[in-house]
């Protein structure tokens, strides 16, 4: 979590870069926010709690004259969220100035160190140790940057680190360990950020940096080294230069457009995201070499969290269900329950759209260490997963910039059910043509979703759920892996108690707790007719019932009872369900947040990408 931008320039001043890039990054942490300049009286720095644009306009950061400086926005790990807490952290003479996107596990330990020889700590945070620990090694190093490689190769856990000193005004020193950093090599500048929106209004031309990887950007230079067991290796320049790719997407992707929020306007686009998911993998060979790993493996691993794990259960039932094969789904953060058991011959499918998870990352690595291969699925080119993976795969549905997954959900689903059905040919389950109709099939998935988002935007009203605090979302088959997802994004941007179990389970306890009103949402999927029961005993005991399902799918019994929302026909194919009921939920989650005056880009205690344990 916690996004971090350095920024060094020749000519101009770069405090509206960091301005900018703290905006593009605000989605990775905002509990407080900070900038530090380079100027001609030393290292300036303001910081504060709070949100961003407060920020930026509390301190006219815009208006700060300087070319080297560095921006900070914070998910807040060790320490509470203050002013004091908030980055960039400096030495004891406020000479060197550090912001952090990371954990470090031994900060108790280097702690110690640093008080016992004599540095005043001021901060709560990791990050400051940074800071007195490149002090102090400088009494032991010929130059600022021996002592920065020796500061860094004392630190364990993860970090992405940006650094300034007084006596170099002209650059940026970085490194970077398991928290993602990337470089923005431009015209008379160069940036170090979290992630490529930070930097794309400026170039688009980017180096995805490496674990291990450490060095410096000028306005004109960007050097760097990785840090092995035998010691410093510098990367060649030719070698930097054939790194440099070129972002497709532009400024629009990465900027509101004119909705109100990023989260409306990610659900908008999924017609075009799904679209393109579809077009960019349908003929991608990658696709039939997973496929015929999958059908070839021994046992399939799913795994993933949050939005991506719900995208993987789906991924279990298609593959169950078009290419006969069995997969066993794990949530990325228990993945020791499985570990024994996984071995050569195993298969992992990890799901993450930002490639960066680090519970995903940590399932990967236990995975593969026990011999297992790993296919990546992934929306970010570059990212971790993509690198460590065996085979990586790309969902192409552009950047996402709003907490709440909503448009790489429909395109993980896209993707992992091409899988599947090119695993169907390798298994034998389907023949040359019937592929082709599968997949011929899938390219109305596109416009179903956009009938859906039309549909419930016009039908949801603001406040669905009223004053209820809690809600059951419910479904059977494939619906209660959509379900699933539904009641997270209720969850975690509306802040409504809202439980997700598979439908059937009712009468095994929570049931219970149904009374007069309770609200209980069915996606109902073409897959599951008994569903009709489950929708009937919980309005026979009072719950407000709504029943979400494709307008063609006639449930066996009319329950009179129960409200029924008409999204648009999948012709009874179980592929095209997704997209027909996911956009209701996400968008009743969307108006319930703002109905209740919550932004559901910024939902309290997340962040976008989760690189802590
Ligand atoms: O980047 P990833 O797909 O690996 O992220 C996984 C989860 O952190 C993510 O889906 C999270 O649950 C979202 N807040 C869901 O909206």
């Amino acid at each position: 979590m916690c996004g971090i931008i350095g920024v060094c320039s020749i000519d101009r001043n770069i405090a509206p870069m960091i301005s900018l890039g703290l905006r593009r990054l605000e989605y990775r942490g905002y509990d407080s926010v900070g900038v530090a300049i380079v100027g001609e009286g030393g290292i300036q720095v303001w910081k504060a709690k709070g949100d961003v644009d407060s920020f930026l306009s509390r301190f006219k950061v815009d208006s700060i004259a300087g070319r080297t400086g560095l921006g900070h926005t914070r998910w807040a790990t060790h320490g509470p969220p203050n002013d004091v807490n908030a980055h960039p952290h400096m030495d004891c003479r406020g000479k060197i100035a550090v912001v952090h996107n990371g954990v470090l596990r031994n900060f108790v330990a280097l702690k110690n160190i640093l008080e016992l020889r004599g540095h005043s700590i001021v901060s709560e945070t990791d990050t400051e140790l940074i800071a007195h620990l490149i002090e102090d090694e400088k009494h032991f190093s010929s130059s600022f940057f021996e002592a920065f490689v020796r500061a860094v190769s004392r630190l364990e856990g993860s970090y992405a680190i940006a650094v300034v000193n007084e006596d170099e005004p002209h650059r940026v020193y970085f490194a970077r360990v398991k928290s993602p950093l990337i470089i923005g090599v431009g015209n008379g500048f160069n940036a170090v950020a979290s992630d490529i929106p930070a930097v794309i209004e400026y170039t688009r031309r980017i180096i995805v940096l490496d674990d291990g990887e450490l060095g410096w950007i000028t306005p004109g230079e960007v050097k760097v080294f990785k840090l092995t067991d035998e010691g410093l290796m510098e990367v060649s320049r030719e070698e930097i230069l054939s790194r440099v790719v070129f972002i497709e997407w532009g400024v629009e992707a990465a900027s509101k457009h004119g909705y109100p929020h990023f989260m409306l306007k990610e659900i908008v686009e999924q017609p075009d995201s799904v679209r393109s998911t579809y077009e960019g993998n349908v003929s991608d060979p990658v696709l039939e070499t997973i496929a015929s790993l999958l059908a070839s493996s021994d046992n399939i691993i799913v795994t993933g969290a949050g939005t991506s794990y719900h995208a993987g259960l789906t991924f279990t039932y298609y593959l169950a269900n078009i290419a006969g094969r069995h997969s066993i789904p794990i949530i990325a953060s228990e993945h020791r329950i499985l570990e024994g058991a996984v071995g050569r011959g195993d298969v992992v499918v990890a799901i993450s759209q930002s490639g960066e998870t680090f519970d995903t990352l940590e399932a990967v690595r236990a995975f593969r260490r026990r011999g297992a291969r790993v296919v990546g699925v992934t929306n970010v080119v570059g990212s971790a997963l993509s690198r460590e993976a065996d085979i990586a795969v790309y969902m192409r549905a552009g950047p996402e910039i709003g907490v709440a997954a909503t448009k790489t959900f429909t395109s993980q689903i896209m993707l992992l059910t091409l899988i599947s059905i090119y695993t169907a040919r390798e298994t034998g389950l389907l023949g040359g043509s019937e592929v082709k109709v599968e997949v011929a099939s899938l390219a109305e998935a596109p416009n179903i979703v956009r009938e859906s988002i039309g549909r419930s935007l016009e039908i949801i009203s603001d406040r669905e759920l009223g004053e209820h605090r809690s809600a059951y979302i419910l479904g059977r088959g494939l619906g209660a892996h959509v379900a699933k997802e539904a009641a997270l994004k209720i969850k975690e941007i509306a802040y409504v108690h809202a439980e997700s179990y598979p439908a059937g389970e009712s009468k095994h306890g929570p049931i219970a707790l149904i009374d007069e009103g309770f609200p209980v949402y069915f996606a109902a999927t073409t897959d599951s007719p008994e569903i009709t029961g489950n929708i009937m005993e919980m309005a026979a005991r009072g719950a407000r019932v709504v029943v979400v399902k494709p307008e063609d799918y006639k449930l066996p019994v009319g329950v009179k009872e129960a409200k029924t929302v008409e999204m648009p026909p999948t012709r009874g194919d179980i592929k095209l369900d997704p997209y027909a009921l996911t956009p209701y939920f996400q968008i009743l989650a969307y108006k319930e947040a703002v109905a209740r005056g919550y932004n559901p880009d910024k939902p309290r205690n997340l962040a976008k990408t989760v690189t802590v344990e």
